[in-house]
C-alpha cells in the first residue's frame, strides 16, 4: 500500500493551468483533495463550506465526492482567482460562490449548519474560530490543513498552528484526530447530544 492518488476530478488539469497562469500556488494537494472527495461522499444530501475557495481545486474534489443532491458553499476573498473556479463550474448546480471576506460571511450567516467545513483560508481557522465550529452540525466534520511547516510561512505561525491544533484536541464537544500526512491535517467531527 502507499498513499498515491490515482483518481482525479476531470476538471483538476484546466484548473491547474488557469491557476499557474494566474500565478496561484496554494491549491490543495492531492492527498488533502482525496480526503475531502472521501468525506463528501460519506454525506449524501449533505451540505458543505469551503473557506478559501483559491481557483477550485479543493471545490473540485469536494463535488467529486458529493451526489447529486448534496450542496457546497464556497467563500472567496479574491474575485480574480475565484473566478477561475467560477467559470469551471458553471453548469454545476450544487455550488454556490460567495465573493467576499469570509469573516464577514461568518458573521452574516444565519442559514442552517453544514456536514463539512474545509476551512482553508485565515477566517475559520486562525479567525472567527468558534464561528466556524458553531457552523458544523452534529455528527459532522470540520477539517483543516497546512498544520505542518511550510517553506513560506511567517515567522511565528509554526506557534499558531500549533495553538490550534491543541486547542481543537482539548475541546469535549469534538471528537479528533490529527494525521501527518499530506501538508498535516486534523479532522474534528462534533459529538452529537
Ligand atoms: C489555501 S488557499 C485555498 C485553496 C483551495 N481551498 C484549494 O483547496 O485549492 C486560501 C485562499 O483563501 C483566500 N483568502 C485569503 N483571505 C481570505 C478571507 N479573508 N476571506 C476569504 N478568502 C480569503 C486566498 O485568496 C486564497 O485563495
Amino acid at each position: 500500500m502507499d498513499d498515491t492518488v490515482r483518481r482525479f476530478p476531470s476538471q483538476l488539469p484546466a484548473l491547474r493551468a488557469a491557476a499557474a497562469a494566474a500565478g496561484f500556488t496554494m491549491s490543495s494537494e492531492d492527498r488533502t483533495g482525496s480526503l475531502l472527495a472521501t468525506l463528501a461522499a460519506t454525506r449524501p444530501g449533505g451540505r458543505l463550506l469551503e473557506l478559501g475557495t483559491g481557483a477550485g481545486e479543493g471545490t473540485a474534489w469536494l463535488l467529486s465526492g458529493m451526489d447529486p443532491a448534496a450542496t457546497l458553499v464556497t467563500v472567496e476573498l479574491d474575485d480574480a482567482v475565484q473566478r477561475i473556479a467560477r467559470e469551471q463550474f458553471a453548469d454545476d448546480g450544487r455550488v454556490t460562490f460567495v465573493t467576499g471576506d469570509g469573516g464577514a460571511w461568518l458573521d452574516t450567516y444565519d442559514g442552517p449548519a453544514f456536514d463539512l467545513v474545509f476551512a482553508d483560508t485565515w477566517p475559520g481557522k486562525f479567525t472567527h474560530l468558534e464561528r466556524a465550529l458553531d457552523l458544523v452540525a452534529p455528527g459532522g466534520m470540520y477539517l483543516i490543513d497546512d498544520l505542518l511547516p511550510q517553506p513560506n510561512w511567517p515567522q511565528g505561525h509554526q506557534e499558531s498552528a500549533d495553538r490550534l491544533a491543541a486547542g481543537l484536541t482539548a475541546r469535549q464537544d469534538f471528537a479528533t484526530t490529527t494525521l501527518d500526512w499530506a501538508s498535516g491535517l486534523l479532522l474534528a467531527v462534533r459529538r452529537a447530544g
